[in-house]
């Protein structure tokens, strides 16, 4: 007993240190811990949970046509300048999902300017740790290929300018060097501070570039060819896109390839394969010690939890936390707190997902590790991810190397029959406004909902269910149309979708 007590408390602390995410003998781990369910009543109803075919097939149904098309910058005809004002670089900080919209507003910046546009270059994030470069994650040959009627796109500065490197605007202050982009800068914002220097100097870096050109007042062609850059120009390399086509493979067919993925994956997955093509749901779960810590919200793993991320608060932001000045409860009532993954699996769970679904969990760490994750592996069995449908081999290329994981993710997230997003953010913004584009099934959980639902503790299992569905009947990828100031990215309509 005395041993069993240990254990838990040492793995459970482990735990909490974030390390064990992945650790190398799963089953211990779920014999052994599991941070208790919180909302055990519901929890366990969700175990006995019964769905009807019927709800089955309307959950399952793909989103009808919604008379919204794509419509794109249509370049039968080449509109190069005559003449390049210069070249144009870009410093892209952020995560994958960041950058991916930075590299798109610098196709437009460029065309504004009539500039030459040099390959973004991906700055390591302190947060995500990779290098990987845009030539790395992102199909180069193809970017330049599909956009070589709207801009001219170079690989690499001739040698005249091979000294306008990051090294050299690290060192000091540099004349082409421009710093000072507001946030969301307009066009004219541009063609007065940028063109200047490009015509002076013939090449102009712009850094930090992030967010940095408004989604409004902008001629209909640059909204475009931004659409056309985030939706048809920006594919991933050959090897990623094989990973993600196999991942896909895996899930509906149930069956990989067994030499490479004799792991765990052949173990769980169960179902006898009738050669239909099975359907998934990709869960995109962003439950990290920072978003945690962040929210300042409680998350049932007691005293030493709450302690550490106090701690953690401190050390990070010194205490400067909004959210710190309003209890748990309030914050939950408003729907700010991140859901853990057993809430989420609740959410599922109430929305009619049976114990046959197949879960595909796009995640880079989860706050707790395995410990966290079991609440949701109970309601959903069938769960896989990255780790657990390839062979050790197959990730040999992209392991450790954050945005080079979080493509895969993106890339079997687009495949998905339904996207479910757990947390607000960049990549939740980009498959959501990617989803829209392609009219494909995406549900956004009604947070302060959820937030009150999961306050009530004496609710049963058929109202919570209730309030469940009819609060997300309207959360499932119907069409939502750009409102002032908001990013074309989330909301491609009706920028770049004409239609109803
Ligand atoms: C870019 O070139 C086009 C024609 O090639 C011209 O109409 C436009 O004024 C130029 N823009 C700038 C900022 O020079
Ligand atoms: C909790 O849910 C029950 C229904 O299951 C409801 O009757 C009750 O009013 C709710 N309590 C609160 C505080 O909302």
């Amino acid at each position: 007993m005395k041993l069993c007590g240990g254990l838990v408390l040492s793995v459970f602390l482990l735990g909490l240190l974030g390390t064990v995410a992945h650790a190398s003998s799963p089953s211990v781990l779920t014999e052994w811990t599991g941070i208790k369910p919180r909302h055990m009543r519901l929890f366990r109803s969700a175990l006995q949970r019964q769905t009807s075919d019927e709800e089955q097939s309307y959950l399952w149904n793909p989103l009808p046509n919604q008379k919204w098309g794509k419509c794109m910058r249509s370049s039968s005809t080449s509109s190069l300048p005559e003449k390049s004002e210069g070249y144009l670089q870009v410093f892209l900080d952020g995560g994958l999902n960041q950058q991916r919209m930075g590299i798109c507003d610098a196709v437009a910046v460029a065309k504004i300017l009539n500039a030459t546009l040099v390959i973004p270059h991906l700055e390591v994030n302190p947060v995500w740790q990779d290098s990987s470069s845009f030539e790395d994650i992102f199909d180069v040959e193809h970017f330049i290929n599909v956009l070589k009627d709207d801009i001219s796109i170079v690989r690499e500065l001739p040698d005249e300018f091979s000294w306008s490197t990051r090294e050299y605007y690290a060192a000091a202050i540099r004349p082409t060097r421009i710093k000072t982009a507001p946030v969301h800068a307009s066009a004219n914002w541009y063609q007065d501070n940028v063109l200047p220097v490009l015509r002076s100097h013939g090449i102009a870096a712009i850094a930090p570039f992030s967010h940095r050109l408004t989604f409004d007042n902008l001629p209909m062609e640059m909204q475009k060819l931004r659409c056309k850059v985030n939706f048809q120009a920006l594919t991933f390399v050959p090897h990623i896109r094989a990973l993600g086509e196999a991942l896909v493979n895996r899930l509906r067919y149930n069956s990989g390839d067994s030499e490479t993925a004799e792991t765990n994956y052949i173990r769980r997955v169960t179902d006898s394969s009738n050669g239909q093509p099975g359907k998934f749901v990709v869960l995109h779960l962003r439950f990290d010690k920072d978003m945690a810590a962040h929210s300042a919200c409680d998350f049932g793993g007691g005293k030493v939890e709450k302690l550490a991320l106090a701690k953690y608060r401190q050390m990070i932001w010194q205490g400067r936390v909004l959210n710190s000045q309003f209890t748990d409860e309030e914050l939950r009532s408003q729907g700010r707190c991140p859901l853990t993954p057993e809430e989420i699996g609740l959410l599922l769970a109430a929305m009619g997902f049976d114990k046959n679904t197949h879960l595909y969990l796009a995640s880079h760490k989860v706050y707790g590790g395995e410990a966290r994750i079991s609440a949701l592996r109970k309601l959903f069995p069938l769960m896989e991810d990255k780790k657990s449908l390839s062979s050790f081999e197959e990730l040999s290329e992209i392991r450790g190397k954050a945005s080079l994981l979080a493509a895969v993710d993106y890339y079997v997230s687009m495949q998905s029959d339904i996207f479910v997003s757990a947390s607000p953010g960049n990549m939740h913004n980009a498959l959501v406004g990617h989803r829209t584009y392609e009219n494909m099934k995406t549900i956004r959980p009604n947070m302060p909902l959820l937030g009150q639902l999961f306050l009530n503790k004496t609710i049963d299992w058929s109202d919570f269910r209730e309030a469940v569905i009819e609060g997300h009947k309207d959360r499932q990828g119907q069409m939502r149309l750009r409102k002032p100031k908001k990013s074309i990215y989330t909301y491609p309509a009706t920028d770049c979708m004409c239609g109803a």
